[in-house]
C-alpha cells in the first residue's frame, strides 16, 4: 500500500468508481497524468472535459493523450474551471481537482481559493447521484493554505442529506501536509 502521496489516495477512490462509457471532468489538467488516467477509465464511449488556464499544460497533456491513443475522447479547454458551466451541461460521473501549480514551472500560475470555490460549487451541481468529486489540496504555499481553509469550510457546510464529504489528512507530517477532500452525491 502506498500512502506516501495524496494522489495515491485519490486513485484508490477513483479505481472503485465504475466509469466505463462515463463522463468526467479533469478540472486541473496540468501535464495530463490524471487526464490520461481518466480517459483510460471512461473507455472509447466516454468523455473527459479537461480544463487548464495554461497553454503549456494543455499542450503537454495533448501530447500524452495522443501518445496513448486517448485524445479523441477528451475535450481540452483553455479556460478557468470556474467557467465549467459554459462548456459542460450534462450530468457527470466524477470531477477531479489537483490544485496548485504546474509541476516544473516557476510557480507563477496557481489555483486560487475564490475561483476554486466557484468551480467546486458548479461542478457539484453537475455531479450525478453516486458520483465522486476529489480535491487534492496543497497548503504548503500561501495560496494553498487559503484554499485549504476555504475548502474545508465549504465541505463542512454541504447538505448532509445530499452529500457525504470526507477529508483524508496526514497525522504525522508537521510541515503543512497535503490533504484530500472527497465528496460523493447521495441523491
Ligand atoms: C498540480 S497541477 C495539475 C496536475 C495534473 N492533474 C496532472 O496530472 O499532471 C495544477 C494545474 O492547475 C492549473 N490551474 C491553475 N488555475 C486554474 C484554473 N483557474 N482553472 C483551471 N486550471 C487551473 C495550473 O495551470 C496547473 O497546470
Amino acid at each position: 500500500m502506498d500512502l506516501s502521496n495524496v494522489r495515491a489516495w485519490t486513485r484508490e477512490l477513483w479505481d472503485a468508481l465504475p466509469l466505463d462509457g462515463g463522463k468526467v471532468i479533469d478540472a486541473t489538467v496540468g501535464n495530463g497524468y490524471d487526464t490520461v488516467y481518466l480517459a483510460g477509465r471512461v473507455g472509447e464511449k466516454g468523455t473527459v472535459w479537461g480544463f487548464d488556464v495554461q497553454e503549456q499544460a494543455l499542450e503537454a497533456a495533448k501530447q500524452q493523450l495522443r501518445g496513448a491513443g486517448l485524445l479523441d475522447r477528451c475535450r481540452l479547454i483553455k479556460d478557468s474551471h470556474e467557467n465549467v458551466d459554459l462548456y459542460v451541461s450534462e450530468p457527470v460521473d466524477g470531477v477531479m481537482f489537483n490544485l496548485g501549480w504546474l509541476p516544473g514551472t516557476e510557480h507563477v500560475v496557481t489555483t486560487q481559493a475564490p475561483s476554486t470555490i466557484k468551480a467546486v460549487n458548479k461542478c457539484l451541481r453537475l455531479l450525478k447521484k453516486g458520483g465522486l468529486m476529489t480535491v487534492c489540496v496543497y497548503p504548503g504555499h500561501p495560496e494553498g493554505e487559503k484554499e485549504k481553509v476555504a475548502l474545508l469550510a465549504w465541505a463542512e457546510a454541504l447538505d448532509d442529506t445530499a452529500f457525504d464529504a470526507r477529508v483524508t489528512a496526514y497525522l504525522n507530517i508537521t510541515k503543512r501536509p497535503p490533504l484530500l477532500i472527497a465528496v460523493a452525491r447521495r441523491k
